[in-house]
């Protein structure tokens, strides 16, 4: 299959209005997106990432109006959490409107809704004639893509359209919260943190993961995610580690003495925003082993820190 590459949100739309499957910047990360009245290009999301069939995706709206055809109940929590934050960095889980098929959301009941900030992704999805399904745009395990070359490298060939955007500004996936019950509940840490969450909805709880829970919350929180093919070890600000050949360092302090390439990070911003990008850059470079700064479990630190877990294989 031929890719096309495009600056226009426009073009992009047509292939998606067609049936295609259409790479696009958010502030997150790059989403695959398919439009929900597609079933076969939603078939074609998954086969492209490699993802397996039980794991949901996300779907984006343009605006509030759409959420009515996705969400079959928004109750009071979630419309506080609307209000707040849509559009940004923030997906709810809600129940689902029987228009969205079953392939979408891997047979739950619920759904995850996501309305994006980012300018592009916003004209893309105006252009659009349904709300948009869409994961990551990487192979299924690998980092998130946060630029349009990172989806190139993963994707060219597999689906019919990436619109070029710049890199993500966040660069780490949104923020997750399950919001159909009442109780509401943070599944998967972002950009929007714990501690904004709680001040609007002090209640709030915090997912963990038992090995013992049988159906997951959510159902990509069991697969490997984020993973370089290095291995990721963690290292404490001015520790002495004995270092591996070929190896690299991200975090915030300088690096451990001898590594061989390294990133300091002025903040969490910069330091979520590159995770990705480094990872992806150690690969290519052959680097065999990347030493992590594990930032404190607050703030932007809780996703940074998740992130790092899983893709070291510890969650
Ligand atoms: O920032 C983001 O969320 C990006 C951009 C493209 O929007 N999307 C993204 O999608 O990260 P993905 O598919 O890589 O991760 C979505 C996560 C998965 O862990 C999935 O299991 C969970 O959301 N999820 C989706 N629908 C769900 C539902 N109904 N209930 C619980 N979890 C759900
Ligand atoms: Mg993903």
């Amino acid at each position: 299959m031929q890719t096309t590459l495009t600056d226009s949100a426009e073009v992009a739309a047509d292939f998606l209005n067609s049936g295609g499957v259409v790479a696009f910047p958010t502030e997150t990360v790059y989403g695959l997106g398919a439009g929900i009245c597609h079933p076969e290009a939603i078939r074609k999301v998954f086969r492209a990432k490699g993802r397996p069939g039980d794991n949901p995706l996300i779907v984006h709206i343009y605006n509030l109006e759409q959420l009515a055809d996705v969400a079959a109940e928004i109750n009071g929590n979630a419309r506080v959490l609307i209000e707040r934050f849509f559009p940004g960095p923030l997906t709810l889980v809600l129940k689902k409107n029987p228009l969205v098929p079953d392939s979408v959301t891997a047979g739950l009941e619920s759904v995850g809704v996501r309305c994006p900030a980012n300018l592009v992704a916003r004209e893309f999805l105006s252009y659009c004639s349904c709300p948009v399904a869409a994961p990551s745009a990487n192979l299924s395990g690998l980092p998130s893509a946060t630029s349009w070359e990172s989806v190139y490298e993963d994707l060219n060939g597999k689906i019919d359209c990436v619109l070029r955007g710049k890199p993500s500004a966040i660069g780490l996936e949104s923020t997750i919260v399950e919001c159909s019950g009442s109780v509401p509940i943070l599944l998967r840490a972002g950009a929007i943190t714990l501690e904004q969450l709680q001040a609007v909805l002090p209640e709030i709880r915090v997912h963990v993961i038992t090995d013992a829970e049988e159906a997951p919350k959510s159902p990509g929180l069991k697969y490997p995610h984020y993973a370089p093919k290095a291995s990721i070890l963690f290292c404490s600000p001015n520790e002495s580690v004995s270092i591996e050949p070929s190896s690299a360092y991200i975090g915030l302090s300088e690096p451990p003495e001898g590594v061989s390439l390294f990133r300091i990070c002025l903040n969490l911003e910069e330091y979520g925003r590159e995770l990705f990008s480094f990872f992806r850059h150690c690969d290519a470079q052959g680097i065999k082993v990347i030493y992590c700064e594990l930032p404190a479990n607050c703030g932007l630190g809780r996703a940074i820190r998740d992130r790092l877990l899983r893709a070291s294989g510890r969650h």
